[in-house]
C-alpha cells in the first residue's frame, strides 16, 4: 500500500512537473515507468511469498531497485541534490520499517554510497554514465527549491508519523510475540494454501530436529501420516469460515506419536480470510492415560472372566480328580492281578491314558484360572530350555529349524520348573503349527531391566531387573483382532478338534502366577514374537534334586490314617496302601479322625490327609493332632490351590504333598518319603515357607504329535 502510494505521489509530482512546464526528458519517464512496473512486480511477489525469509530477499531486492531508480531521476533532474537526499532520507524510513534490521542496514549503506555517488559526479562533473550529461533544470533553481522544501518537509512529515507508527507496531508485535513464545500450546498460521508462514516456540519444539524448515513447510508434513487426511479436512473448513476442534495425531520431535486437542479458524484480513489459525494442545499424556486405564479395565474383564472360569474348574477339578485318581487306582489294582500278556492290559493302558487326558484337562483348566498347586524352585531359565530342546525338536518336527540364544550371565528367577517346560510348549506347538511349511523357531533367554515409563504403560508389570524369555517363529502371524483375544480360554482360530485354545490362557496363568508377564508381538504374514518377563530373585539355585526311592522300597509296615470326604477314593487309597504293606485306618471327616486317632489302640505313624474337606480342613486337623500326637508324620493331598487352606497346607511344618490324580505307585512312593523323612523331614523357614528342595515326577505325555501335558505329579517333603 505504501509502494502504490509512492507510485501515486511520484505521478502527480511528474505530471505537476509537465504542467508547470519543467522539462521533463524522455530518459526520466523510461525510468520512471521502468521503476513503477518494479515496484507493482515486488508488491505481487510478495503477496505470494511462501516464508518470511523469502519476503525478505523479495523486499531488499526491490529496496535496491527503488533507490538505483530514483538515485538516476535525481541525477536526471540534476542539481537539486538534497531533495534526493530527503527522498533517501524517506526510502530509509521504509527500509528500516519493513526489513529486518540487518537487510535494512544493507539497504541503507547501498543508498547512501549510491547517493554520494550521484553528488560527487555533479559536483566534479566527473565523466559516468549517459544520463548524468542531460540537462537540468535549466537553471530554474528558483522553482526546484520551492518544488524540494515542499516535498521534502511532506516527505519529513510522512517519515516522522510513519516511523513513530512502526514503532508503536513493533512493540505491539513484540509483546504478542512474547505471549505467543510462553504459551505451552502449539499456535502456527498457515497461509490459504497450508503453508506455515509463523510457529510459536511450542511448535518449533515439538517440530524437534524440523524446526528450522517448519515456516515454509505444508503443515501436512507435521502431521502422522495417517492423520493427514482429517487435518486436511479441518483446514479445508476453516478456511470456508468455520470453527472446528478436533483431536490429532502429529510426530514428536523424536518420531513417536504425540497428540494435539486442536482448534483451527480462518484469520481475517479486512473482510477476507487470508490464513489459517491452528492452536494444539498436548494431551499426549492423558491420552497414555486413558489407554491404560482402559487396558487395566479390560484387563479387569478378563481377570474377572477367569476367576469365573477359576471357581467353576476349582469345583469342578476337586471332585474329578478325586474321581481320576479312583480310575486310575483301579486301573492299577487291574493291571497287578492281570497277567503281563493278558488281552485285557491293551483296554487297561486306554483306560488309564483317558484318565490321564482327563487329569491333564482339569489341569490346563486349574492353570489358566491360576489355582493350580505351583511348587516354585529357583531356576536357570537356559537350563530350562536345554532341557527342553531335544523334546522341543521331536515335538515340532525336522522341517522347523530351532535357534537358541542364551545370555551367558542369566540371572536366577523363583518359578516351578514343569510349568516352564509347559509354558515353553505350549508356545512351540503354537509356533509349530503357524509355520505349516517350514522356517525358524527362536529361543532366547535375556537379562533385562524393566524401566518406571515401561511400567507405567504396561499395566501390572513392576518396574526392576526381570529374565525375559522370547519365543520368536516366522510363521502367519496375526492380526490385532486374534492377538486381542489369544489369551481367552477356548479362544481358538484352528479347525475343530485341532485346537482347544487353552494353550495360550495356560501359559497366561502360569505366567501371571509365577509372578511374570507376558507380552505378544506380531505382524500378519512376518510372524510372532512371545516375551515373557519373570522378575529375578535373589536367592540361590536349589541343590540337587533327592532322587526317587526305587519300586522295591516302596513297602512298609507302618500304619496310616486315611482321612478324605470322598466315599469312592477312600478305599482306593486302602487298598494301594494295603497292597504296600501298610495297615490303614480311614475317616470321613476331621472329627471323625480324631475319635479314630483316640480309638486306635496302637501307634499312628502317618496322617494322609486331604486339604479341602467340609467342616475340618487337613490342616486344622494336622495341627489338632500335633499337639498330642507330636510324633504323627503328616501327608496332606490335593488337586488344586483354590484358596488359603490349600496354601496353608502347602506351608504346614513337617507337612509332605501329593497332588491328585495320582497314580498307586506315586502314592506309595510320598508315603514312603513322608515317612523315611522322619524327623529331618519339613523345616520351616524364617519366612514360613517350605524350604526344602522340591522333588516330583513329571510326566509329559506326547499323544499324536500334539504337546498335551499329561498327569504331573509333584511334591516337597
Ligand atoms: N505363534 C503364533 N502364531 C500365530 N498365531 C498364534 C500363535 N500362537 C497363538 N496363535 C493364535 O492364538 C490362538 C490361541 O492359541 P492357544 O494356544 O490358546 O490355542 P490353540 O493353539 O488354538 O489350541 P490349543 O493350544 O489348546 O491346542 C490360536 O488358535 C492362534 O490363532
Ligand atoms: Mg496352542
Amino acid at each position: 500500500m505504501r509502494r502504490l502510494a509512492m507510485i501515486v505521489s511520484y505521478g502527480v509530482a511528474c505530471a505537476a512537473l509537465l504542467l508547470l512546464g519543467v522539462p521533463f526528458p524522455r530518459e526520466m519517464f523510461m525510468l520512471f515507468v521502468a521503476w513503477t512496473g518494479t515496484a507493482l512486480l515486488y508488491h505481487m511477489m510478495l503477496r505470494r511469498t511462501r516464508t518470511r525469509t523469502a519476503a525478505n530477499r523479495i523486499q531488499l531486492f526491490a529496496s535496491c531497485a527503488d533507490v538505483s531508480l530514483l538515485t538516476g531521476m535525481f541525477a536526471l533532474i540534476g542539481g537539486a541534490w538534497w531533495v534526493g537526499a530527503m527522498v533517501h532520507g524517506f526510502i530509509l524510513t521504509f527500509a528500516f520499517s519493513s526489513l529486518p534490521r540487518r537487510l535494512a542496514l544493507v539497504v541503507a549503506g547501498y543508498a547512501i554510497a549510491g547517493f554520494f555517488i550521484m553528488i560527487a559526479a555533479q559536483t566534479f562533473r566527473a565523466p559516468g554514465p549517459a544520463f548524468l550529461g542531460v540537462p537540468s533544470l535549466g537553471g530554474n533553481y528558483q522553482l526546484a527549491t520551492m518544488v524540494a522544501l515542499l516535498g521534502g518537509i511532506a516527505l519529513i512529515g510522512l517519515a516522522i508519523v510513519q516511523s513513530a507508527f512502526v514503532q508503536i507496531m513493533r512493540r505491539a508485535q513484540e509483546r504478542y510475540r512474547g505471549l505467543l513464545e510462553i504459551v505451552p500450546d502449539v499456535i502456527v498460521s498457515t497461509n490459504l494454501r497450508g503453508i506455515v508462514t509463523a510457529a510459536n516456540a511450542a511448535a518449533m519444539r515439538l517440530a524437534g530436529p524440523r524446526a528450522d524448515d517448519v515456516v515454509g513447510q505444508p503443515l501436512g508434513e507435521l502431521m502422522a501420516g495417517d492423520e493427514q487426511a482429517i487435518g486436511r479436512a479441518h483446514f479445508r473448513a476453516a478456511r470456508k469460515g468455520a470453527t472446528r476442534q478436533f483431536v490429532i495425531k502429529v510426530n514428536g520431535p523424536d518420531g513417536t506419536p504425540r497428540w494435539l486437542d486442536c482448534t483451527c479458524k480462518g484469520v481475517l484480513e479486512g473482510r477476507e480470510i487470508a490464513g489459517v489459525l491452528f492452536v494444539g494442545r498436548d494431551i499426549t499424556r492423558e491420552k497414555e492415560d486413558e489407554e491404560a486405564l482402559r487396558r487395566t479395565e479390560e484387563q479387569l474383564i478378563q481377570a474377572q472372566k477367569m476367576e469365573a472360569v477359576g471357581q467353576l474348574a476349582g469345583g469342578l477339578a476337586h471332585d474329578f480328580n478325586n474321581l481320576v485318581s479312583v480310575i486310575t487306582g483301579y486301573c492299577g489294582f487291574l493291571r497287578k492281578d492281570l497277567a503281563g500278556d493278558d488281552a485285557r492290559m491293551a483296554d487297561i493302558r486306554e483306560i488309564q491314558s483317558a484318565a490321564e487326558s482327563a487329569a491333564s484337562l482339569t489341569r490346563q483348566l486349574l492353570a489358566f484360572s491360576r489355582k493350580q498347586v505351583l511348587q516354585p524352585k529357583i531356576v536357570n531359565l537356559n537350563d530350562s530350555v536345554v532341557q527342553l530342546e531335544h523334546m522341543l525338536r521331536r515335538l515340532i518336527g525336522a522341517q522347523i529349524e530351532i535357534k537358541t540364544r542364551l545370555a551367558a550371565d542369566l540371572q536366577l528367577v523363583k518359578a516351578d520348573p514343569n510349568q516352564l517346560d509347559q509354558v515353553l510348549m505350549n508356545l512351540a506347538v503354537n509356533a509349530r503349527d503357524a509355520m505349516p511349511h517350514g522356517g525358524v523357531l527362536e529361543l532366547e533367554t535375556e537379562n533385562v531391566t524393566l524401566g518406571a515409563e515401561y511400567a507405567r504403560t504396561h499395566p501390572g508389570v513392576r518396574a526392576g531387573q526381570h529374565v525375559q524369555l522370547s519365543i520368536r517363529d516366522n510363521g502367519t502371524g496375526m492380526d490385532p483382532e486374534t492377538q486381542a483375544r489369544i489369551f481367552e480360554p477356548f479362544f481358538s482360530t484352528k479347525p475343530p478338534g485341532m485346537g482347544t485354545g487353552l494353550g495360550l490362557s495356560t501359559v497366561y496363568g502360569i505366567v501371571r502366577q509365577s509372578g511374570g508377564y507376558i507380552w505378544v508381538y506380531s505382524e500378519p504374514g512376518l510372524g510372532s514374537v512371545f516375551k515373557i518377563y519373570f522378575p529375578v530373585t535373589e536367592e540361590s539355585l536349589d541343590g540337587p534334586v533327592d532322587a526317587a526311592p526305587p519300586d522295591e522300597l516302596l513297602q512298609g509296615s507302618e500304619t496310616v490314617l486315611v482321612v478324605d470326604d470322598s466315599e469312592s477314593l477312600r478305599p482306593v487309597v486302602k487298598r494301594i496302601l494295603r497292597q504296600y504293606g501298610y495297615s490303614v485306618v480311614e475317616a470321613a471327616s476331621g472329627e471323625d479322625a480324631k475319635s479314630v486317632v483316640e480309638d486306635h489302640p496302637g501307634p499312628i505313624h502317618l496322617l494322609l490327609a486331604d486339604i479341602v474337606m467340609p467342616g475340618m480342613s487337613g490342616p486344622e486337623l494336622a495341627r489338632d493332632l500335633a499337639r498330642r500326637h507330636p510324633d504323627m508324620r503328616v501327608l496332606f493331598m490335593s488337586g488344586y490351590a483354590e484358596n488359603a487352606i490349600v496354601r496353608e497346607g502347602l506351608r504346614h511344618p513337617s507337612a509332605g504333598f501329593v497332588e491328585k490324580p495320582f497314580s498307586p505307585e506315586t502314592l506309595a512312593r510320598e508315603v514312603r518319603r513322608a515317612l523315611d523323612a522322619g524327623c529331618a523331614q519339613g523345616t520351616v523357614a524364617n519366612t514360613g515357607e517350605l524350604s526344602f528342595p522340591a522333588r516330583s515326577t513329571a510326566v509329559t505325555q506326547i499323544s499324536d504329535g500334539r504337546a498335551s501335558p499329561a498327569s504331573v505329579v509333584q511334591r516337597k517333603d
